[in-house]
């Protein structure tokens, strides 16, 4: 017998003395509270999906799912906590389509984009909204687009920060009609909203599950959603396109994931529990109520969510590339 294959032997013994701890585990799994970070500020898009979404597996999972946001530097602040997190399932992150721009526009990170994660599932998808303080000067996205160009840099626009939709979104939209808006970068859309509300800021490009009451109550005045197509919620915005500003087409995604290394049958528990809180009606209604809905249960899968994934960083990288829209 060589060597290597003694200390093979040796390794698999090892192993299978430890197994059956292992597996006790997570059968046991989970026996505690379970951390849900939303790398966005409180009352905003992606906390709003993420507290319903936390409410529901918490019900089907049997141990509460505890939302903490941990926010800053356009949502990689929560990333990189959740990534750099012990790998047990207890720690997980809801994150979005920040997750497909990140990896090209941070060239330096304390966290891997890519690796640092497991995925569990994609969770839903969001039409975005062009919303604007009630009194600007524009009645239509043509009259806006004037007006921002006129404007030049005492036009606000707000975002999230680098790697969130929203500055994603208002970075296209001044790169395609060629302003030079001021951009304000806030902790999360929920307080860039109070901003627009307030009438301090200019401009904002957010998601439908933030924006929907806001734009039926008049609140805010409403120019396009940058979609393929109209949002049946919502249905006399136009599409940029309809409203003269083609190829110009930004969706968000949200998606579940654990630190790379979770143990593989907790990943499937928690899928499983993500699958459960998407079949469930009061979250069905609640998602339609903000413009959106609950992804189909076979794209709510780790291998589905990963190619989703992968072919989102593909897409975004050569436009990160051509507008040279890195962080640094
Ligand atoms: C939020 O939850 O604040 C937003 O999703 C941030 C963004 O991506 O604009």
């Amino acid at each position: 017998m060589t060597r290597t294959t003694r200390r093979g032997l040796a390794a698999a013994g090892l192993a299978a003395l430890a197994a059956p701890r292992v597996a006790r585990a997570q059968a046991g799994f989970p026996n505690r509270p379970i951390t849900m970070t939303i790398p966005f500020a409180p009352g905003g898009p992606t906390d709003i999906v993420g507290r319903l979404l936390a409410e529901s597996m918490s019900r089907e999972i049997g141990q509460p799912v505890v939302v903490e946001n941990s926010t800053g530097a356009g949502g990689t602040l929560g990333a990189q906590r959740v990534a750099t997190a012990r790998p047990d399932g207890y720690s997980i992150l809801l994150h979005h389509i920040g997750m497909g721009v990140i990896p090209t526009m941070y060239r330096r990170l304390a966290y891997d984009p890519v690796n640092g994660f497991e995925p569990l599932g994609l969770v839903t998808e969001v039409p975005m909204t062009l919303v604007g303080r009630k009194e600007l000067p524009a009645a239509n996205l043509a009259e806006l687009v004037a007006f921002m160009k006129a404007q030049g840099d005492r036009f606000n626009l707000a975002d999230a920060g680098i790697g969130s939709s929203s500055a994603l979104c208002g970075a296209l939209l001044a790169n395609a009609i060629g302003a030079r808006p001021t951009v304000i970068p806030f902790r999360g859309t929920g307080p860039a909203m109070q901003e627009i509300l307030g009438g301090r800021v200019d401009l904002l490009c957010d998601q439908t599950t933030q924006t929907t009451e806001y734009i039926r109550s008049g609140a805010v005045r409403v120019f396009a959603t940058p979609s393929r197509a109209r949002i049946a919620t919502l249905p006399d915005i136009p599409t940029t396109a309809e409203a003269g500003l083609p190829g110009f087409e930004v969706t968000v995604w949200h998606g579940l994931y654990a630190p790379r290394g979770t143990p593989a049958p907790v990943c499937a528990r928690l899928t499983q529990s993500l699958q459960a809180a998407l079949r469930d009606p009061r979250i069905v209604q609640r998602f339609t109520e903000i413009g959106t809905a609950p992804v189909p249960q076979e794209d709510a899968t780790a291998e589905a969510h990963r190619r989703f994934w992968m072919a989102d960083i593909a897409r975004w990288k050569p436009v990160i590339e051509a507008t040279n829209a890195y962080a640094d």
